[in-house]
C-alpha cells in the first residue's frame, strides 16, 4: 500500500498554480520543438491539426490528470492506488514515471544547449558570422565530446537543486516575473522577423495550409507535440494538480493553461519561419533550427547583444520551469511509495537520470554511430516519449476517468463538491468518454499500418 504522507506541499495562490502549471508547459517544446516539427512536417496544415488535438483532445486529458491528482493527493503511482485499489491501473502511472526519465534526459541536453548560448551570446560569439557559419558553430558544439555533457549536468544540478529546496517558494515566485519577461521579447523577436526582407515565404509556411503535406505520421506528430508542449499524458499534472488546493476551479486553470502555451509556441513559430525563409535556412532542419535561426537575427537587429542574451536566459528559464516539473514526477514517487527523504530522492533521480542524459548529449558526438531505428538515441528517446508513451498514457489516463472513476466522481471534483457550476462537464465528459479515445486510437492504429484512413 502506498506510503501516508502526513503534510503535503501545496500552491500559494490559483495565480501561483497558473504560474506553476505553465511554466511546466511552457518551453523548449514551444521554442525549440514546435517550431522543427512544424518545419519538418510542412507547415500549415499541420498548424491545424495540432491546434484541433489542442482543444479536442489535449484540455480533456488535462482536465482528466487534474482530476486524477486532486482527488487522490498523491503523485502520479500512488495516485491510481487511491482511486482504484488492488487493480493495475498504477501501471499507468508507472509509465508515467518511466516516461519523465526518458523525457527528463534528453529535454536537459537541449537545455544544456541554452547554457551554451547564454555563454556565447554574453562573450558576442555569433558577431560577424554568416548564415552557413553559424549553422556550423551549431553543429561543432553539438558534436564536441565534453561541452554538451558538461552543460547537461550544470543544467540537471540545476534542476536538482531547485527541487530539494521546494518548488513554492523559489519557482512559483520567480515564474511569476519571468514567464511575462520571456512573452516581451517573443513579442520583439516576432516583430524583427517579420519584418525582414523575404519574411513573408515564412509566414506563408506557417499559416497557408497544403494538406497534400499531411501523412499518418505527421497526424500522430501533431498530437504528440500537442501532448508533449501540454505536458500531459505522463503524470506531470497528475503530480502537480496534487498540490492545488480544494478550492481552485480546475476548468479556467486548464484553459488558461492551454491558451498560454499555444500562444507561445504560435508565436515561436512566427519569430522562426519568416526569418528561416530570409537567411534560406532549410525548415526541416531539425532539432538545430532554433539555435542556428535566432543567433542569424540577433546579428543582424540593433541591440541584438542584449536581446540574444536575455533571449537564451529566459530560454533557459522556461526550460527549467519544465524540467523541475519532469523530476518533480519521479521525486514525489520515490519519496512517497518509497518513502526516502525528498533529498535522497532527489539525488537518487538525478543519479539515475544523468545514464541516459550522457548518452543523449553525446548522441552527435561520441555515440553518434549507436543508432536505433535509424535514430541516434537522442531522437529515439523524444520521438518514443512524446508519439508513444504521451499519447498511450492519456489515452488510459482519459478511460481511467470515463469509465473507471466514473461521473459522479469527476463531476464533484470539477465542481468543487457543487461549489462550480463547470458548464463544460457534459461536454468534457462525452470526449472523456467516447471521444477522446477512439481518436487516439485511431491515430495509432494508423500509424502502426493496421487501419488506413
Ligand atoms: N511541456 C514541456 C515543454 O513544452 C515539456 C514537458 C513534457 C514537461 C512533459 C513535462 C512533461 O517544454
Amino acid at each position: 500500500m502506498s506510503g501516508i504522507p502526513t503534510s503535503r506541499d501545496s500552491f500559494g495562490s490559483k495565480f501561483g498554480v497558473i504560474a506553476a502549471t505553465a511554466g511546466s508547459a511552457i518551453g523548449l517544446g514551444n521554442i525549440w520543438r514546435f517550431p522543427y516539427v512544424v518545419g519538418e512536417n510542412g507547415g500549415g496544415a499541420f498548424l491545424i491539426i495540432y491546434l484541433a488535438f489542442v482543444v479536442a483532445i489535449g484540455l480533456p486529458v488535462m482536465l482528466s490528470e487534474f482530476v486524477i491528482g486532486r482527488s487522490s493527493q498523491r503523485n502520479a503511482f500512488g495516485a491510481f492506488k487511491v482511486l482504484a485499489p488492488g487493480k493495475p491501473w498504477y501501471l499507468v502511472g508507472l509509465m508515467g514515471v518511466v516516461a519523465a526519465f526518458m523525457i527528463l534526459s534528453f529535454y536537459t541536453a537541449v537545455a544544456g544547449w541554452t547554457l551554451e548560448y547564454i555563454y556565447q551570446s554574453f562573450a558576442n560569439g555569433f558577431s560577424g558570422k554568416s548564415a552557413d557559419e553559424l549553422s556550423l558553430m551549431f553543429t561543432e558544439f553539438r558534436s564536441d565530446s565534453w561541452r554538451p555533457l558538461l552543460w547537461f549536468f550544470v543544467f540537471m544540478g540545476l534542476t536538482a537543486l531547485v527541487i530539494i529546496s521546494g518548488v513554492k517558494n523559489g519557482i512559483e515566485k520567480y515564474t511569476k516575473i519571468l514567464m511575462p519577461i520571456l512573452l516581451l521579447i517573443l513579442i520583439v523577436l516576432c516583430v524583427r522577423s517579420v519584418t525582414l526582407e523575404g519574411a513573408r515565404g515564412g509566414l506563408e509556411f506557417l499559416f497557408k495550409p497544403d494538406f497534400s503535406k499531411i501523412t499518418a505520421r505527421t497526424v500522430l506528430e501533431a498530437l504528440g507535440q500537442a501532448f508533449f508542449s501540454l505536458s500531459i499524458g505522463m503524470g506531470t499534472l497528475i503530480t502537480y494538480s496534487s498540490y492545488i488546493n480544494k478550492r481552485e476551479p480546475l476548468g479556467s486553470i486548464s484553459f488558461s493553461v492551454a491558451f498560454a502555451d499555444t500562444l507561445i509556441a504560435v508565436m515561436a513559430g512566427i519569430a522562426i519561419f519568416p526569418a528561416v525563409f530570409a537567411f534560406g535556412i532549410e525548415p526541416g532542419s531539425g532539432e538545430g533550427l532554433v539555435y542556428i535561426t535566432l543567433p542569424n537575427i540577433f546579428q543582424q537587429m540593433a541591440g541584438g547583444y542584449i536581446f540574444s542574451l536575455l533571449f537564451f536566459l529566459l530560454l533557459g528559464v522556461a526550460a527549467l520551469t519544465s524540467t523541475i516539473s519532469v523530476l518533480e514526477v519521479i521525486v514525489a514517487y520515490f519519496v512517497e511509495e518509497l518513502r526516502l527523504s525528498r533529498k535522497k530522492a532527489t539525488w537518487l533521480a538525478t543519479a539515475s537520470v544523468s545514464v541516459l542524459g550522457i548518452m543523449c548529449s553525446l548522441s552527435w558526438g561520441a555515440m553518434e554511430g549507436i543508432r536505433i531505428f535509424g535514430m541516434n538515441v537522442f531522437g529515439l528517446l523524444d520521438y518514443l516519449s512524446a508519439n508513444v508513451f504521451l499519447p498511450l498514457g492519456g489515452l488510459l489516463i482519459v478511460v481511467f476517468v470515463g469509465w473507471v472513476l466514473g461521473k459522479q466522481k469527476a463531476k464533484a471534483e470539477l465542481s468543487n463538491d457543487g461549489l462550480l457550476k463547470a458548464v463544460y462537464f457534459p461536454a468534457f465528459f462525452m470526449v472523456v468518454k467516447f471521444i477522446a479515445p477512439i481518436a487516439i486510437a485511431l491515430v495509432f492504429l494508423q500509424q502502426i499500418g493496421l487501419i488506413s484512413l
